[in-house]
């Protein structure tokens, strides 16, 4: 179509000019329209769905005063560490920027396990959003990334060997192992090498990609529409111009909503950054405070809390788990050959890596089993749109007994998060492994349990009661 501009009467006012004359070169109108004022969100949305736009809000706080840190921080491993503490005492109002940088990567860690928690209560990754939790699933590994990178940058003692500890991990792997971290590291130790190459990996690497996946997660999920607490397609029910009967437009309505969320936001966000920055050492770890020292380790070494669950998984894997593992492996694999309905070369392909895999857990060192399950238990993320074979998406038509599974899962994760904050006690091994069963059980066994029992009826429409 040849070029042209929308005409305009003749008394039009200059603002509106010069939109058309951006419009007719860039599509100001047509994309605020298509994502706000006429993206028709389910209009029986809960406080469930704030978490998206608060994720964004921590996204945007994070790059912000990353940029300021960055003005004043030097990636240097004799200079980073008092850097630090020239932003806190000198630069003026850099403590406030640190500590809403600080604050803001676990703040951005609790948004988006609740935010995760909503898509897993109301199936929002089921057909046809399985790509927008793709690309969630891509964003959180992204953000492991990013907090994994940026916690080496204060150079304390636990930026130092938190550091020194996961790259080891890469070691276990069998033959490139330890070149694969000596690699990573850039050195045989980690040190400035390593310090330089985690800075250009946080704030420039990674953002970039988390960027383009948040970007490509909200257009994913406006190409099919957003889920709703019923899990029912409001796309099915439309007026004569095809917009939902259940749909409201997301502007003015939600974009109110998510205003005030964010004010509630703001003020536990503040209370934190001005009281309790530190959060009792689980924020800001206070053996951070301590200047790196390559010949002194700390006597307990953790990671940040929102690692903790997957680390606890790391550490259960012990060589005595390992019977336990490969028995459990032994039967899934029975299970999947007798019962799944997969066709033959699926169950064969399956077979192969299964069978392959119990082979290598009599061979190969617990270690490295650790850092498979670790890695393992963050991407079996990615399988749940197929994992789950329910006949509805949300929690709510589900049996009760879906529910306690749920709860199950729920408290298995948060005692594994518990307890890979606390020194490995003989007691706290077995509950972790008790409960990197009941994690691994919860996905590995969807197909079955998520049929079971007496589903409710779903409604035709949304249900919703004005207010
Ligand atoms: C930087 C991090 C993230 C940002 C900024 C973000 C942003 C958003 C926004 C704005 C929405 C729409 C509003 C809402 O439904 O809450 C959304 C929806 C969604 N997000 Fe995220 N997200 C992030 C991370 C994740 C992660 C890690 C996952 C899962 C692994 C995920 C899965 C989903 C799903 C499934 C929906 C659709 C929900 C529905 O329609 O019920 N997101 N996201």
């Amino acid at each position: 179509m040849a070029f042209q501009e929308k005409q305009l009467p003749p008394g039009a006012p200059l603002s509106a000019k010069a939109l058309n004359w951006i419009d007719a070169r860039f599509p100001v109108t047509s994309t605020w329209k298509a994502h706000l004022s006429e993206y028709y969100a389910p209009k029986n949305f809960n406080y469930w769905y704030a978490f998206g736009s608060l994720a964004l809000l921590v996204l945007v706080i994070q790059i912000v005063t990353g940029i300021f840190l960055v003005m004043h921080y030097k990636p240097d491993a004799n200079l980073a560490f008092a850097s630090v503490e020239y932003i806190m005492r000198d630069v003026p109002w850099g403590w406030l920027v640190r500590y809403m940088h600080s604050t803001g990567a676990s703040a951005f860690f609790i948004v988006v396990y609740l935010h995760m928690l909503r898509g897993l209560l109301y199936g929002s990754y089921r057909k046809p959003r399985e790509l927008v939790w793709l690309f969630g699933v891509g964003i959180f590994l992204c953000l492991m990334a990013e907090a994994f990178f940026g916690y080496l940058l204060p150079w304390g003692q636990m930026s130092y060997w938190g550091a020194q500890v996961i790259v080891n991990l890469f070691g276990a792997i069998p033959f490139i192992g330890p070149d694969l971290s000596l690699w990573i590291r850039g050195d045989y130790v980690v040190s400035d090498a390593t310090l330089n190459r985690f800075f250009s990996f946080h704030v420039i690497a990674i953002p970039l990609v988390l960027l383009g996946l948040v970007v490509a997660h909200i257009i994913a999920l406006h190409e099919v529409g957003s889920n709703n607490p019923d899990g029912v397609e409001i796309k099915e029910k439309t007026d004569s111009n095809g917009v939902p009967l259940d749909g409201i437009p997301f502007h003015p309505y939600y974009s109110v909503h998510d205003v005030f969320c964010v004010s509630v936001f703001l003020i536990v966000f503040s209370a934190i950054v001005f009281f309790a920055p530190e959060m009792g050492g689980y924020f800001l770890e206070y053996n951070n405070f301590i200047p790196a020292d390559p010949l002194k380790t700390p006597p307990h070494i953790a990671p940040v809390w929102y690692f903790t669950p997957f680390y606890s998984i790391l550490r259960a894997t012990t060589s005595d788990f390992m019977l336990y593992l490969a028995i459990g492996l032994a039967a899934y694999l029975a299970l999947v050959m007798l019962k799944a309905k997969l066709n033959g070369s699926a169950k064969i392909g399956i077979l192969i890596v299964g069978v392959a895999a119990l082979l290598g857990m009599f061979v190969l060192d617990a270690k490295f089993w650790g850092v498979v399950l670790m890695g393992v238990s963050v991407m079996i993320l990615a399988g749940l749109p197929w994992l789950d074979h329910s006949p509805v998406k949300s929690i709510r038509y589900r049996p009760a007994g879906h529910g306690y599974v749920y709860l199950v899962f729920g408290i298995a994760f948060v005692i594994l998060g518990y307890l890979g904050v606390q020194p490995p006690t003989p007691v706290g091994t077995l509950v972790a492994q008790i409960c990197t069963f009941i994690y691994f059980g919860f996905f590995l066994l969807m197909p079955w349990w998520s049929k079971m029992g007496q589903f409710k009826a779903v409604p035709d429409r949304v249900t919703f009661h004005p207010h």
